[in-house]
């Protein structure tokens, strides 16, 4: 039987929302991002994976039909890269494309043949270069029915000897949520929307996309609303903060997206919280259900294992407001005693279960409520 903690929602490096295809993309940056993990405490909070993201690959098979890497940008090799990062205790996954060709254009140094028509000969590849999590897009795709190119990735990795997580990445398309999770995918994962950018309405848009998808989301298998931004910039802290908790009280893969060699502290203070980070990877395995979408204000809740609840309160707009959740929204029963914890403050109080709160704008409380 799989261990409970390769059930929850997973938590890793994927260097697309840092570097796109640019040249910095290489294997000297990707071995120094796993060698970060250790060092900046991020291995000990849970995270696993170092994942690379299009423009690994050269952008045409060799000679039988093989995918190779670029050789510019990865010259010791795709398993050499793999080794490196499971010596440190670490977790590797590549990408490509349930298309004829990755999203990038096919050029020298970008893009590259996907997977369509090849599974079996490229999960075969993956599998002897001992990758560990495939995530699979959708460009080029030639209109094959979506349930059909996911299938066939899924079986060829399932026979490929080893195991390896399948992150779809279909943008939500053709509701992915409806079958994804079934066999014969059973994808540990499906992206839910297009893609994210480092900018708070971009991020906003994309909470309110999946936050509405709940009742989809259940142990082995996560919405995914797309990678985090944290830290790359375009966001203030205060809506990194929102980000963080959204994601995590969303019960959401949470995937770095910023460069781990030059990250400012407190970004990664946010990527560290390990009260928020723990609701995330609750073993009961629940994202949170919105309760409350009015007046720009979000409310959250999300049952936990230990019995408690979890809650986040955002406030979308751009004044500041005075906001109450009462215990009987979310879920307690009036009139009770509890714990309540702040997970950004770390502090514990004694309370009714209900939340009174001034909100700046864009911010997020969030509550462990017992
Ligand atoms: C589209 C995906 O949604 C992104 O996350 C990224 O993988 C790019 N393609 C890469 O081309």
């Amino acid at each position: 039987a799989a261990d409970t903690a390769d059930l929850l929602p997973q938590m890793g490096f994927n260097n697309w929302n840092s570097t796109h295809c640019r040249a910095e993309f290489d294997e000297a940056m990707i071995r120094g991002i796993a060698d970060k993990f250790e060092t900046l405490g991020l291995k000990d909070a849970g995270y696993r994976y170092v994942n690379v993201d299009d423009c690994w690959a050269n952008w045409q098979r060799d000679k039988d039909g093989h995918l190779v890497p670029n050789p510019k940008r990865f010259p010791s090799g795709i398993a050499a890269l793999a080794d490196y990062i499971h010596q440190r205790g670490l977790k590797f996954g590549l990408y490509s494309s349930a298309g004829t060709s990755t999203c990038e254009p096919l050029q020298e140094d970008r893009g590259f043949p996907g997977g369509l028509g090849h599974e079996k000969d490229d999960a075969k590849t993956f599998a002897s270069w001992k990758v560990d999590y495939l995530k699979y897009d959708n460009c080029n795709n030639q209109k094959i029915d979506a349930h059909k190119r996911y299938t066939d990735m899924a079986e060829a990795l399932r026979s490929s000897g080893r195991s390896i997580f399948f992150s779809m990445c279909e943008w939500g398309e053709n509701k992915p949520w409806l079958w994804a999770s079934k066999p014969p995918v059973n994808a540990g994962s499906w992206r839910t929307t297009g893609d994210i950018s480092d900018n708070y309405a971009s991020m906003l848009k994309i909470f309110k996309e999946n936050v509405v998808l709940d009742k989809y989301a259940h142990l082995g298998h996560w919405n995914d609303p797309d990678m985090l931004e944290v830290g790359n910039g375009g966001m203030t802290d205060v809506e990194y903060r929102s980000h963080f908790s959204l994601w995590s009280i969303m019960a959401s893969p949470l995937l770095i997206g910023t460069d781990l060699r030059t990250i400012k502290p407190e970004a990664l203070k946010i990527l560290l919280n390990k009260d928020v980070i723990a609701i995330d990877q609750d073993p009961l395995g629940v994202q949170g259900h919105q309760v409350r979408d009015a007046d720009g204000i979000h409310v959250i809740v999300k049952p936990l294992k230990d019995g408690g609840r979890a809650v986040a309160v955002f406030n979308e707009g751009d004044a500041a407001k005075d906001v109450t959740v009462a215990a009987t929204e979310i879920g307690l029963k009036a009139g009770g005693s509890y714990t309540m914890r702040d997970l950004w403050a770390h502090t514990d109080a004694k309370g009714d279960g209900s939340i009174k709160t001034k909100l700046d704008p864009h911010a997020t409380v969030m509550y462990r409520i017992k």
